[in-house]
């Protein structure tokens, strides 16, 4: 089978074998038979993917459905299963005014794969929200409720792409909203777009439109040209190699983490290089923010890849800063 129609990439490459899931028993079913004992890769959304060759194993889909919410008290529960399209469970929300997911609209990719790498935009994180999610052991066949604490949130990481990598297969998620929580208007492109329509006093509704207008103006659909959102993390460095960087590039775009760390817009650097816009064969830097890397239309992923390649080196060689990939390398 081609997964070019399950990566947003839209490269080509090969698997031996496409399983898909639409319910968790299936799972079980699939470890009785053996399967995970022999080379396997998850895959929900395909946004944060580049193959770079053929996958000699098994593709296992996740595309199981439903939302469901309960409320008590001020709080919601809502849990989703791990194939839901991450968009539409923000939508739910945002229908049945339930605050806290209204500024990671249109963020691509499923509700599985969101505490894996502990998606964010906007000010807000996947952690802030989360409340448990529901695992598979592929190694003992097992269920597994793991809490916020159990995952071992960080910037765009958790235990799940570092300790387990490769180990549980997320079935459901649920997330544990307040009704009264105040909504997060204070990122910079939030708060002109909403200047910009006269709205002083945003509704959650708002906010989400007002981030899917932000998005499809910046980034590029991976519908139409092929991506996969940032292709790096933006780094985070100590704060006295920033203070050596601002003698020679006093306007760097950073945010300040702790007493001792910045992050730096690795958007800003690689543009510094020169990459925006650049074109090398069938791939491009996108125009509109140079953190993201577009398939014009027949990249390979390998090409895709060695052009990432060139920008560590030129990031690295002019300011000695090491960016790392957030997409996953296969
Ligand atoms: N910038 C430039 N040139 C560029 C791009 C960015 O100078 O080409 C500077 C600008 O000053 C801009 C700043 O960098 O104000 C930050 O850019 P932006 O607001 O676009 O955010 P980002 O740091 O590049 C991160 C996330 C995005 C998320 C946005 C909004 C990562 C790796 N990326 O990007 O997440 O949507 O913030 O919160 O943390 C993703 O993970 O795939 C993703 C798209």
């Amino acid at each position: 089978i081609d997964l070019k129609p399950y990566n947003t990439f839209g490269v080509h490459a090969l698997a031996n074998q496409f399983i898909e899931i639409n319910h968790e028993n299936q799972l079980i079913e699939l470890y009785n038979s053996g399967i995970f004992k022999n080379k396997f890769f998850v895959l929900g959304g395909g946004s944060n993917i580049l193959f770079t060759q053929d996958f000699e194993g098994t593709i296992i889909k996740i595309a199981n459905k439903g939302i469901q919410h309960f409320i008590e008290g001020n709080n919601i529960y809502v849990t989703a299963a791990g194939g839901e399209i991450w968009n539409d469970l923000v939508w739910y929300c945002v229908d049945h005014g339930f605050p806290g997911l209204e500024n990671m609209a249109l963020i691509p990719g499923t509700v599985g794969a969101s505490p894996i790498q502990n998606i964010g935009a906007y000010g807000i994180e996947l952690m802030d929200i989360m409340y448990t999610c529901r695992a598979f052991d592929t190694m003992t066949g097992e269920f597994k409720t793991f809490s916020n604490q159990d995952c071992g949130f960080s910037y765009r990481d958790s235990i799940f792409k570092s300790k387990y990598k490769g180990r549980f297969i997320i079935v459901s998620v649920t997330y544990k909203l307040n009704l009264h929580s105040k909504l997060n208007t204070s990122y910079g492109a939030i708060e002109a777009e909403l200047a910009k329509r006269g709205i002083s006093n945003p509704t959650i509704k708002d906010i989400a439109e007002v981030v899917s207008h932000i998005r499809v103006e910046k980034l590029p659909d991976p519908s139409t040209i092929g991506n996969a959102g940032s292709f790096f993390k933006n780094p985070i460095i100590p704060n006295f190699q920033l203070e050596k960087l601002k003698e020679v590039y006093p306007n760097i775009v950073c945010f300040p983490m702790d007493d001792t760390h910045t992050k730096v817009a690795a958007g800003w650097l690689i543009e510094q290089c020169g990459w925006k816009g650049k074109e090398v064969g069938e791939v491009a830097i996108w125009k509109n923010q140079a953190l993201v890397i577009t398939n014009k239309n027949k990249a390979t992923g390998k090409e895709i890849f060695e052009v990432s390649s060139l920008i560590i080196d030129d990031v690295k060689e002019k300011f000695g800063i090491t960016l790392e990939r957030e997409v996953n390398i296969l």
